[in-house]
């Protein structure tokens, strides 16, 4: 039996900087399940973390692997050993082992490499948050009988390429911003019209595309002037707006709720300077979301981003989260694949 692995982990300098350590193997709790990882996908909030973390503990929230082990109180039912999977959790999966709670995974297609699944979780569920949790908009499970607007500020975001589809299936008519190169592949996706968010007029002609009706927007960037910029599309009566990140604009008839994807773990949780008492109703809605997303995936309704590779495994964390920090990912996601890393046993 294994009892160290290695990991990428925060220096508890706050510098920005990452190790890959060799570490203990976390002790499995009962309600959760362990996962061999084979790939993880880096996300904003794994770079953001590292310049205020003064611990030392594991990076990466999102993953993808094979099913090792259940914990005593979960039920062999949905998830058994050797199932492959993807997940989310806050902190573990920048490496070789992770524990997860099975409310935040889903199975994923024979098919499909862990590569490209590693990020369908963290994005997948902040997606749901933010249209059924942060909103209550419809879903793919009781889609719209008429269409309703949903504008999906930065639509070619991890977030936002979630977003679209989900919304789209949901039988909404999407518009959606982007860089001008993303706008065929987000229509493929299910945008039904896409704007430039770097056009001055942006607003605008969001608002005229509307007819200065729309009501709904998710702002999957909410940092800079996009929070206005949504603002400015709504109509004059105001609207309510999904942010991921806490922002308001200027028009206080317009209501931005900011979603935390730490409330998809619906379990008491820290990590770092990030606490949540744990809403267990937030557990059973992340539960119905994985199923759902787990359903989409399968049935190829739901499509992952296209991916980039970094290589060097476990090693290539921190230049992927440099790039990443520096806003050089378009319409991609960040990828490690764990037996790339140099020193890792058989
Ligand atoms: N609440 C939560 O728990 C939660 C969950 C997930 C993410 N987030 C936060 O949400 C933000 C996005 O995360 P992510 O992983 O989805 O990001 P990401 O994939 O790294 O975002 C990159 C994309 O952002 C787009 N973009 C940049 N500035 C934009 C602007 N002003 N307007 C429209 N699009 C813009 C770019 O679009 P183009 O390529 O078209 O130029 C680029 O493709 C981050 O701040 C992250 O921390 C929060």
């Amino acid at each position: 039996m294994l009892s160290k692995m290695l990991a990428v982990c925060t220096t508890g300098k706050a510098d920005g900087t990452t190790e890959v350590r060799s570490v203990d193997i976390p002790r499995l709790g009962d309600d959760e399940i362990r996962v061999k990882v084979e790939a993880a996908a880096a996300n904003p909030a794994d770079w953001k973390i590292l310049s205020f973390i003064k611990d030392v503990a594991i990076l990466g929230s999102d993953f993808a692997g094979v099913v090792t082990e259940l914990g005593a109180s979960v039920v062999e039912g949905h998830f058994k050993v050797g199932d492959r999977v993807a997940g989310y959790v806050l902190g573990g999966g920048f490496s070789e082992y992770v524990n997860a709670c099975p409310w935040t995974m889903m199975k994923i297609p024979e098919s499909m490499p862990f590569e490209t699944a590693a990020q369908l979780m963290a994005c997948g569920l902040t997606a749901c948050q933010v249209l059924y949790h942060a909103q209550t908009l419809p879903s793919p499970e009781s889609p719209a009988s008429s269409p309703i607007d949903l504008l999906v500020w930065g639509g070619a975001s991890s977030a936002g390429h979630f977003t679209v589809q989900l919304a789209q299936l949901g039988g909404m008519r999407v518009i959606a911003t982007a860089s001008p190169k993303h706008f065929d592949r987000l229509k493929a996706l299910g945008a039904d019209e896409v704007f430039d968010y770097r056009d001055p007029e942006v607003s605008k002609k969001i608002r005229a595309y509307t007819n200065g009706n729309l009501e709904h927007a998710v702002d999957c960037i909410a940092e800079g002037s996009t929070p206005q910029q949504v603002a400015d599309s709504m109509s004059a009566e105001g609207g309510t707006v999904s942010s991921l990140l806490r922002n308001q604009s200027n028009r206080p008839e317009v209501k931005h709720i900011f979603s935390a994807g730490i409330e998809l773990l619906g379990k008491p949780f820290t990590f770092g300077p990030f606490s949540v008492e744990g809403k267990p109703e937030m557990a059973e809605f992340s539960r119905k979301s994985s199923r759902m997303l787990e359903r989409l995936v399968a049935e190829g309704k739901v499509l992952p981003a296209p991916i980039k590779l970094f290589s060097n495994g476990l090693a290539g964390v921190q230049e992927g989260l440099e790039y990443l920090k520096s806003g050089k990912a378009s319409g991609e996601k960040v990828v490690v694949r764990i037996s790339d890393t140099p020193g890792l046993k058989a």
